[in-house]
């Protein structure tokens, strides 16, 4: 079923749990996710960053193959697809090819274009009972092009768009898309508590999920974290199961070089991954 994020991250902040929005880039990597959270009968919020809806040939094309994946799939869980770190006009983009949720990251803009620009996306989100992601302070690293310093948000300016009415919102509190570096200081859960002490029922998001320790993931969920996305690590595991097969030379043999066979241990690998992350975050039959 798709649907906005809304309810399921109301439930999830209520709840004490966090729902996963785990990033998808091809076929593969959405049945995965869809037959996972079917499995786990949790809700699931899938990610499409602006590079991979373009590898994917468009946002219309990832619109029309998730609707009819679910339908084909008879997948009854909330799925939620979302926009990933959007700019302003590849929101507008999303909106038209029907997706369910955005996020508008204006984080690099000073915050008065910021707040005006996500201001606008909040009415036209409503409008189309869609759900509406913002962000404070950048998220560290690299993440399909999209390059951030990593700086913790200003808790005042949080709540200046949380105000706004969007339906959650991503604060960088020091985490970093991709790997951690060894010398990584951590999470910083002062910033964190600061941020949902001023925006209280706000949901918020943390990004770079990919590596963070399972008790900081556990602590950020108490205070307030509900939406946790999880990108590198699936990549991570679908490339070692497909290098294992390969290196094994099954490839090599009879028809083990036949795409659905050559792909299928990746295809396991990210559904194992997926599984573990939506037990770490509690959302296991929380559909
Ligand atoms: P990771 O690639 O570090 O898991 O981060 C994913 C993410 O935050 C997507 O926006």
């Amino acid at each position: 079923m798709l649907v906005s994020a809304k309810d399921m991250l109301v439930k999830a902040k209520a709840g004490k749990y966090a729902v996963g929005q785990f990033n998808i880039n091809n076929l593969e990597w959405t049945k995965a996710a869809l037959i996972t959270a079917q499995e786990c009968n949790s809700p699931i919020i899938l990610g499409v960053s602006e590079g991979a809806g373009k590898y994917m040939t468009g946002f219309k094309t990832v619109a029309a193959m998730v609707k009819a994946m679910i339908e084909e799939l008879k997948i009854t869980v909330p799925v939620a697809l979302h926009l990933d770190h959007g700019t302003y006009d590849g929101c507008y983009k999303c909106i038209e090819a029907g997706f369910s949720s955005i996020m508008f990251d204006g984080s690099h803009y000073p915050i008065d274009e910021n707040v005006a620009k996500t201001k606008e996306l909040v009415e036209v989100c409503a409008e189309k009972g869609m759900s509406l992601e913002a962000e404070v302070g950048s998220i560290g690293g690299e993440e399909d092009g999209v390059i951030g310093k990593g700086e913790c948000a200003d808790p005042a300016e949080c709540k200046q768009i949380a105000d706004l009415g969007v339906t959650m919102l991503a604060a960088g509190i020091g985490n970093i898309h991709g790997k951690y570096p060894e010398n990584w200081e951590g999470l910083s859960f002062e910033t964190l508590d600061a941020i949902q002490k001023l925006t209280g029922d706000m949901p918020l998001v943390l990004h770079g999920g990919t590596g963070i320790p399972e008790d900081m993931i556990k602590k950020a969920i108490s205070l307030g974290v509900a939406k946790i996305n999880v990108n590198t690590e699936c990549q991570l595991s679908f490339a070692a199961a497909t290098r294992k097969y390969i290196e094994e030379g099954k490839d090599l043999s009879g028809k083990g070089f036949d795409p659905r066979k050559l792909l299928n241990p990746g295809f396991e690998a990210i559904k194992a991954t997926i599984k573990e992350k939506m037990e770490l975050f509690g959302s296991v039959g929380k559909a």
